[in-house]
């Protein structure tokens, strides 16, 4: 694989004692960056089930009727390619989570375009997206597209929709690309930021709870050879996570 030298990976590890200390910790990260931001605020959203009690949150007081809703605009890092309405779609449960509970303008919710012929279509279209929401169609590490890039890890190390030997691992012009084959359940096609896109932020944050994530959380901070080990920030690289996930090696 070729991605970032390990000397561009600034990885640092938050170990906290459970699921709600992750939730307040991940929600209040996020809520920072959001107040650290002057003008429009661009938050890449990652899928899976440890994110969810955290967008239940963001739902809540106090933030809900605090935050700048109306300033922030929603991405996300990966997607199935299924209809937003089936229960696998990432997007589907961040606006049943969350979204759809607030008040955002419509315009602000950038869902993958699940609904054309093929991921690599939706990928190309997203891609378009991404490039007018930053104003250039090249990345300035100066000038991050993101100030938050939320990620999770795969049992097989996977992160966004970048499996290992799957496809786009080594994509470094394509800010997007449509994934035919999902090496885990479920089983299929995805579309996926590609590394460089996914850097292209104040701050990546991934979270992780339960005893399940400890074997492949070592190993990414032992430098084995995974995707999650490649991903790389232009900004902060933070991995938050549960004591019960926490391997001897982050505590
Ligand atoms: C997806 C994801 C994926 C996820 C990890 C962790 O669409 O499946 O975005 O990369 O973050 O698989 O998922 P869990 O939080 O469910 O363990």
């Amino acid at each position: 694989m070729i991605q970032a030298p390990v000397s561009a990976v600034r990885r640092s590890a938050i170990v906290v004692p459970d699921l709600a200390a992750v939730v307040e910790a991940a929600t209040k990260r996020i809520v920072a960056r959001i107040a650290q931001a002057p003008g429009r605020i661009a938050i890449c959203l990652t899928g899976g089930s440890t994110p969810r009690p955290v967008y239940r949150r963001l739902a809540e007081e106090p933030y809900r009727s605090t935050v700048p809703w109306e300033r922030i605009h929603w991405f996300w890092g990966d997607d199935r390619f299924v209809p937003l309405e089936d229960e696998r779609s990432n997007a589907g449960m961040a606006c049943a989570a969350f979204l759809d509970h607030l008040p955002i303008p419509a315009d602000n919710i950038h869902v993958m375009p699940t609904q054309l012929r093929d991921p690599h279509e939706a990928a190309r279209h997203y891609e378009d997206d991404l490039k007018s929401f930053y104003g250039s169609s090249r990345l300035d590490p100066r000038k991050p597209l993101f100030d938050m890039v939320l990620m999770g890890l795969g049992s097989d190390g996977h992160t966004a929709s970048l499996f290992p030997h799957g496809e786009g691992l080594d994509e470094q012009e394509r800010w997007v690309v449509g994934v035919n084959e999902a090496k885990l359940a479920p089983f299929v096609p995805r579309v996926t930021l590609t590394f460089p896109t996914l850097a292209s932020t104040r701050e990546m944050l991934f979270l992780m709870t339960g005893a399940e994530k400890r074997p492949m959380v070592a190993r990414v901070f032992a430098g084995d050879d995974l995707p999650a080990t490649h991903a790389y920030s232009d900004g902060a690289q933070v991995w938050l996570m549960d004591e019960a996930a926490a391997p001897d090696s982050v505590r």
